[in-house]
């Protein structure tokens, strides 16, 4: 029997600090454990200002130092393919989840990313390091390798 790969799309604000990290990080953790034909994996913004760029430096540094390449392209949700066409959206925080419903994702598809965080039991915002320090790259990197394989290892 063969079962259809998991769609799953990690969302931030402007996808080119947090949910293209998110993504790397899982691309490399499915490698990693063989099981990248089981999934189709893209990352968005909910806002469209980063469209066409890469990622953040700052992203592309944080996972470059963990052998980790960032190199997806930023883009807008698109709200006439992307509620259907992905099974899971994993929202960096409150707000994006709630973006994402007013662009008419079925709640039930939603989750918070940090909701796979074994070590945070309230499921907090992955904070948006876009206007702090490198050092809140270095954080934002920590969350998102414990809720990438807290959420692979719930799949
Ligand atoms: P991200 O961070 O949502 O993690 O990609 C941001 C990047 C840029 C902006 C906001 C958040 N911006 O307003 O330009």
């Amino acid at each position: 029997m063969t079962t259809e790969p998991k769609r799953v799309l990690f969302v931030c604000l402007g996808n080119i600090c947090r949910s293209p990290l998110a993504e790397a990080i899982f691309l490399h953790l499915i490698e990693q454990r063989g099981i990248a034909d089981r999934f189709i994996v893209d990352s968005c913004g909910t806002g469209g200002w980063h469209a066409g760029n890469r990622a953040d430096p700052r992203s592309i540094m944080v996972g470059a130092k963990n052998g980790i390449t960032v190199d997806s392209i930023a883009r807008k949700f698109d709200q006439s393919t992307d509620p259907d066409g992905f099974d899971l959206f994993l929202a960096m925080d409150a707000a994006n989840k709630n973006d994402l419903i007013d662009l008419g994702v079925d709640p039930a598809k939603i989750r918070l990313m940090r909701s796979f965080d074994p070590s945070t039991p309230n499921a907090p915002d992955v904070p948006d390091p876009y206007y702090g320090g490198d050092n809140g790259f270095d954080k934002v990197y920590e969350m998102l390798l414990s809720s990438c394989t807290g959420l692979l290892d719930s799949l």
